[in-house]
């Protein structure tokens, strides 16, 4: 990979401003400041400092946003402001959410450089379990009925949902289990009983909670965090 590159993945900067980093003899490989910014250079292997920093190269990002309301799961937006736009440490990456959480929906929204790995995860073959807490306009008053419903499939885009698991909290607090994710899929099911949902909260991504983030904090996962994900 070309050193200029390299730096600008590492989030130097653009390739103007690593090359002048370049330039200022601020970039040292493998004990060498007489670099050029079009140097191919083995990411894995050569030992690359910026001042006195060990870059490390990373391909794929994975973050962690507790996503509060207002901001739209998309890359970019002409009128709303989007999930990108409170990533802010890591502008330098071509980030994008794994599937969508409408713009009231709060919560756990993992954001990705790593296609596939995003496409699997959506995949519904390979039940990443998604956890909501949704609050809904009165109380329910069937919710056995609503809760087998809810585990035997309802119809929705012409074909039945797939098992979901529903509990209660209280008669307008409901923790809801879904395996897929068709568009406003909570909001539609709670709707097919009479119920608007005004509140939606994703509490959980797989095994990824944000508990420990408030809303419009972000952190990146840990190696082991990952490495889980990949095993999925
Ligand atoms: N289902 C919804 O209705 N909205 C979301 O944001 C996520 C799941």
């Amino acid at each position: 990979m070309r050193l200029d590159k390299f730096l600008s993945s590492c989030g130097l900067g653009s390739r103007k401003e690593v090359k002048k980093l370049i330039k200022d003899k601020r970039i040292c490989v493998n004990g060498s400041f007489n670099v050029k910014d079009s140097l191919n250079i083995n990411e894995n292997e050569d030992k690359v400092f910026f001042d006195d920093e060990l870059l490390q190269y990373k391909e794929f990002y994975y973050i962690l946003l507790n996503k509060p309301k207002g901001y739209l799961s998309a890359t970019e937006d002409a009128s709303s402001p989007t999930v990108l736009d409170l990533i802010v440490d890591y502008n330098f990456v071509h980030l994008f959410p794994v599937g969508r959480l409408d713009k009231d929906t709060t919560g756990c929204l993992l954001l990705t450089n790593d296609g596939p790995l995003a496409h699997r995860l959506l995949s519904p073959k390979y039940h990443v379990d998604k956890v909501y807490e949704a609050e809904i306009d009165k109380e329910m008053t069937n919710f056995e009925i609503v809760q087998s419903s809810f585990k035997k499939g309802i119809p929705l885009d012409e074909e039945m949902t797939m098992p979901a698991h529903l509990i209660k909290i209280d008669a307008t607090h409901f923790e809801l289990t879904l395996h897929q994710g068709k568009f406003h899929q909570v909001k539609r099911m709670f709707e097919y009983f009479g119920y608007k949902v005004v509140n939606l909260n994703r509490k959980k991504f797989a095994f990824l909670d944000c508990s420990s983030l408030k809303e419009g904090e972000y952190r990146l996962l840990t190696i082991e965090e990952e490495k889980l994900l990949r095993s999925l």
